[in-house]
């Protein structure tokens, strides 16, 4: 799959198959997002892959909406480690959340023209995951990403919405809303 038609097809999957994930594949997936550009090239993020059946279980009872984190083969937590990223954007707000999010959408794009299924899952218990993985202080989980095989439908939910249109969302010349 191309990268348009991996941008254009993704959607967050919340069901996944029990099978594992080849090898090869989840390299294909960890190492677009060690690819990622960043600040200073300072890779601020730190991936831990989770395989073992009783952590995936610890996971997910650190998230309120947690059976796709106990359910998939694979689940990947992102981090940033903030020391790296001292600056903030336009001096107002703390930068260093953004260049692990950057890796993420390379590892979801990835993953996707990989045929497999991801979510971002943000809701989840900061201090639990941090005792699940033993988690340093300074190191902040950014991200839960259950990593699969999509069931059927793969939990995907009917867009509430879709997409807002180019004119809600892009202007020329002045912020024109
Ligand atoms: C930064 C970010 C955080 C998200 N957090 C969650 C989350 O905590 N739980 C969840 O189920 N989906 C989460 N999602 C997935 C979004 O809810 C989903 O992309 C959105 O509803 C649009 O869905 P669609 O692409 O199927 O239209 C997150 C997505 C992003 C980009």
């Amino acid at each position: 799959m191309d990268l348009n038609e991996a941008i254009r097809s993704y959607r967050p999957c919340r069901a996944f198959k029990p099978q594992p994930i080849p090898s090869e594949k989840l390299r294909a997936v960890l190492a677009a997002a060690r690819l990622a550009p960043s600040q200073g090239n300072m890779q601020p993020w730190r991936f831990v892959v989770v395989q073992d059946d009783e952590r995936k279980r610890l996971l997910a009872q650190a998230c309120p909406k947690g059976k796709p984190v106990a359910e998939a083969p694979i689940v990947i937590v992102a981090f940033s480690v903030e020391e790296d990223i001292p600056v903030t954007i336009g001096g107002y707000m703390s930068a260093y959340p953004l260049d692990v999010a950057v890796a993420i959408g390379h590892l979801q794009l990835a993953a996707t023209a990989e045929g497999l299924g991801t979510s971002w899952i943000v809701d989840f218990h900061a201090d639990k995951v941090r005792t699940v993985l033993g988690v340093p202080e300074g190191i902040h989980p950014l991200a839960i990403i259950p990593l699969g095989i999509p069931a059927e439908n793969g939990g995907t939910l009917a867009p509430a919405e879709g997409r807002k249109s180019p004119d809600e969302i892009i202007a020329y010349n002045q912020f024109a809303w």
